[in-house]
């Protein structure tokens, strides 16, 4: 294993082991909770997954020397957030997907209100984590921690995005590129951009670095979700461990869509070196992030 890749599994481990003691107690002695059936909806559906978001944070945190402990913290309610939007986004009346993270989608291991439930409690604990101390022991920074990613995940970032790539779906007229981008720069971006901003809050980054951060982030993440459109195009179930060849149908709006395959990955490779110029004020600090953008540009799932 490269080291880039030794340390994005690390976090990975970690992030997994710092959200499982983070989660509600299902059991109290032996004692199973009334509630238990949404706190093993939660678990089920924060399980897996790559936590590259949780990743640029960790890795963001660490160049400015902030303890591991705190940005797995930042890391962890980000994860939290990520999760469920993918818990809701394959609900019926979104995307209406059975295959998530190579196993069934929370509403198809339990039922959809327990789905719906236990996004609502992933947002809501995210925000818990942030909130509390141990996160950070300023509460300004706290502040600025719970609003950053708040207005990521909300209307004018995340879930505005989400309304505008089911509308998409159902207009006749199909979305320019600019609409597209715009789409796609909420509901995939504007997660991954705040997840360098945190780690940039938490490292009281200047604002030089913050913003190259920041530039980087956002590049990276519109290419990201190219890179998952060119995954439905042309990946395999086995391959992803979800659904494929499930955008075209719905009519979604898509880099694929708009320029084919061979344009889609020509975007996505343009921005890649575009967010990697964006790092030049960090120099070699940033050289794994740097990786991060490459590993994602040729990632299999
Ligand atoms: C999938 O995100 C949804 C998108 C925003 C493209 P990821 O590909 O990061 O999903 P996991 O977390 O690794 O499952
Ligand atoms: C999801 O985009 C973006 C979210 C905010 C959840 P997709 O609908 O393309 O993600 P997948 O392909 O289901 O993972
Ligand atoms: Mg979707
Ligand atoms: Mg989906
Ligand atoms: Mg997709």
């Amino acid at each position: 294993m490269t080291d880039f890749e030794t340390r994005l599994s690390a976090t990975a481990d970690d992030i997994a082991d710092t959200l499982s003691s983070l989660l509600p107690r299902i059991e109290t002695d032996g004692v199973r909770c009334a509630e238990a059936r949404l706190l093993e909806a939660m678990r089920y559906g924060a399980e897996g997954g790559k936590r590259l978001r949780a990743f640029m944070a960790v890795e963001t945190a660490r160049m400015f020397g902030i303890e591991r402990y705190n940005a797995l913290r930042v890391g962890a309610a980000i994860e939290c957030i990520h999760a469920y939007s993918l818990v809701h986004d394959d609900l019926p009346c979104m995307d209406d997907d059975d295959l998530r993270r190579g196993r069934p989608t929370t509403h198809r291991k339990f039922d959809e209100a327990t789905a719906v439930l236990a996004g609502d409690a992933l947002q809501t604990m995210a925000f818990t984590i942030l909130a509390d101390p141990a996160t950070h022991e300023n509460p300004f920074i706290r502040c600025e921690l719970v609003a950053a990613l708040a207005r990521a995940s909300g209307p004018r970032g995340m879930v505005g995005g989400q309304m505008i790539d089911i509308e998409a779906e159902k207009t006749s007229e199909p979305l320019s590129l600019a609409e597209t981008s715009r789409l796609q720069r909420m509901k995939t971006g504007a997660l991954i951009e705040v997840s360098c901003t945190m780690g940039a809050i938490l490292g009281h980054a200047s604002s030089t670095n913050r913003r190259a951060l920041e530039y980087y982030a956002r590049d990276f993440g519109l290419c990201f979700q190219i890179c998952d459109d060119l995954l439905d195009a042309t990946g395999t179930e086995e391959m992803v461990g979800k659904a494929v060849a499930k955008d075209a149908d719905a009519g979604k709006a898509t880099f694929v869509d708009l320029l084919g395959l061979d344009g889609a990955k020509e975007r996505a490779a343009m921005l890649t070196e575009q967010a990697k110029a964006h790092l030049s004020p960090l120099g070699e600090r940033a050289d794994t992030l740097r990786a991060l953008a490459d590993h994602a540009l040729y990632r299999q799932k």
